[in-house]
């Protein structure tokens, strides 16, 4: 799927030197195209290594604003283009150090992405593709979304002043819509699965002048996702941790952040050997199950609690696979079970209410902690995602309470019975 535009302001200052096709290497001026015209394979932004290498020290890092665009040398858009948005990033790595006791590991972090401004990492894929929409001089954005991604792009149109147009699959978490609607969104919810939301996307993409940023603007928004990484290792004293965790859907999130690593230690920016991990719950978990079957097979209807995960036919998915291969990673596909049981874990050992993307994650840890495949000395860090206020309807019939009148005997009687 591909279609172009002509770019209206040239004279946009980034490093960002072209599209390139992943497989036969073609170029192509920075435009809204999203694959090859020779072989339909995927594109991706290249950057002017030396001038990067010019601009990007550890110093003029550390320099920068308190949010993605420290990196900008290795982002696609105009940094001050980019500071008019809503300026996601470098979000807590939290220490878990009840959690690494509970589970027997030297050491555990969660890079918290729960606390950007619409709750999940969305909002950095987001940043680094909204504005090229505006300079590539299109009336709207949107998106196809499992949730998160439709709140994202519609808070950040609504700060840049621009219609957006999102497509969800119909019957997904009410919370997840009032945010795009609270946002001014026009939502459209399609009959069927976020696949089939994505495939009627592609056609609107192809018909009007709006940059669906996960469709069309697709490898400018995958450049966001991986300043995680980058922060990840700055936070680490410029060091990678043995092994990240990383919930996949689409599979963009875990090829951005393998894309980050490459491209610090390009520069010499990282020192370290990370191995990147993926996981998806069991009741969609396509990339996963093709790291052991060796083909990648659509999964036709997903059934999971983990709602934000849920994309049978995965874009990225050959490109993730691909990531975990070569890094030494696994693939892993808790149950929707312990996916509830790891976000609760969170929240109760480390005060992290996470949604369940990111339970799905510390149900990973946990599994490959007990089955050997991490040990004891390893540092992992674990990338949460998404926050846990945004779903809560699987977990309203599970609140514990006790209701008294307005009595301090009763009060006392209750606290009693929980300590
Ligand atoms: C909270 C959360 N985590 C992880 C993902 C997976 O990202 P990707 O589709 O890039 O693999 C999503 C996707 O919607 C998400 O909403
Ligand atoms: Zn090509």
């Amino acid at each position: 799927m591909s279609s172009s535009a002509c770019v209206k302001d040239r004279g946009v200052k980034t490093f960002a030197s072209g599209l390139y096709c992943k497989e036969c290497g073609k170029r192509f001026e920075l435009s809204l195209r999203n694959a090859c015209d020779e072989c339909f394979a995927p594109l991706e932004v290249r950057y002017d290594e030396s001038a990067v290498g010019e601009k990007l020290s550890r110093d003029t890092v550390s320099g920068g604003p308190q949010n993605i665009w420290r990196y900008w040398p290795l982002l696609p858009v105009n940094r001050e283009e980019g500071l008019k948005g809503l300026n996601p990033g470098m979000t807590p790595l939290r220490e878990c150090r009840n959690l690494a006791r509970k589970l027997g590991l030297k050491r555990v972090l969660v890079k918290d992405d729960t606390v950007n401004p619409t709750y999940s990492f969305k909002d950095r894929p987001v940043a680094t593709s909204v504005p090229l929409a505006i300079q590539f001089g299109l009336e709207g954005v949107g998106c196809a979304s499992t949730g998160n991604l439709a709140g994202a792009t519609a808070a950040s149109a609504a700060k840049y002043g621009i219609p957006c147009y999102v497509l969800v699959p119909q019957g997904l978490d009410r919370n997840k819509l009032l945010a795009a609607h609270a946002y001014g969104a026009e939502i459209v919810e399609v009959k069927g699965t976020y696949d089939t939301a994505n495939r009627l996307a592609n056609l609107v993409a192809d018909r009007h002048s709006i940059g669906l940023v996960n469709i069309n603007l697709r490898p400018y928004y995958v450049e966001g996702s991986k300043t995680l990484a980058f922060e990840i290792v700055e936070q680490l004293g410029w060091e990678e941790p043995d092994r990240m965790i990383v919930p996949m859907g689409s599979g963009a999130l875990l090829t951005a952040v393998g894309k980050g690593i490459t491209e610090l230690r390009r520069h010499g920016l990282s020192s370290g050997s990370c191995s990147i991990s993926g996981t998806q719950p069991a009741g969609c978990s396509p990339i996963s199950s093709s790291l052991e079957s060796g083909e990648l097979l659509p999964v036709e209807e997903p059934h999971t609690v983990a709602e934000s995960l849920a994309i049978g036919d995965p874009a990225s998915g050959h490109d993730a696979a691909g990531v975990i291969r070569s890094t030494g990673g696994f693939a892993d596909a808790p149950t929707d079970e312990e996916i509830v049981e790891a976000q609760l874990l969170l929240a109760r050992e480390e005060g992290i209410f996470a949604e369940p993307a990111g339970g799905t994650v510390i149900a990973s840890l946990k599994r490959r902690v007990e089955d050997g495949t991490i040990s004891g000395d390893e540092t992992v860090v674990c990338l949460v995602t998404g926050n846990g206020l945004k779903v809560p309807a699987h977990l309203l019939h599970g609140i514990r309470s006790s209701r008294v009148g307005p009595v301090l005997e009763e009060v006392e009687t209750a606290f009693r019975s929980v300590v």
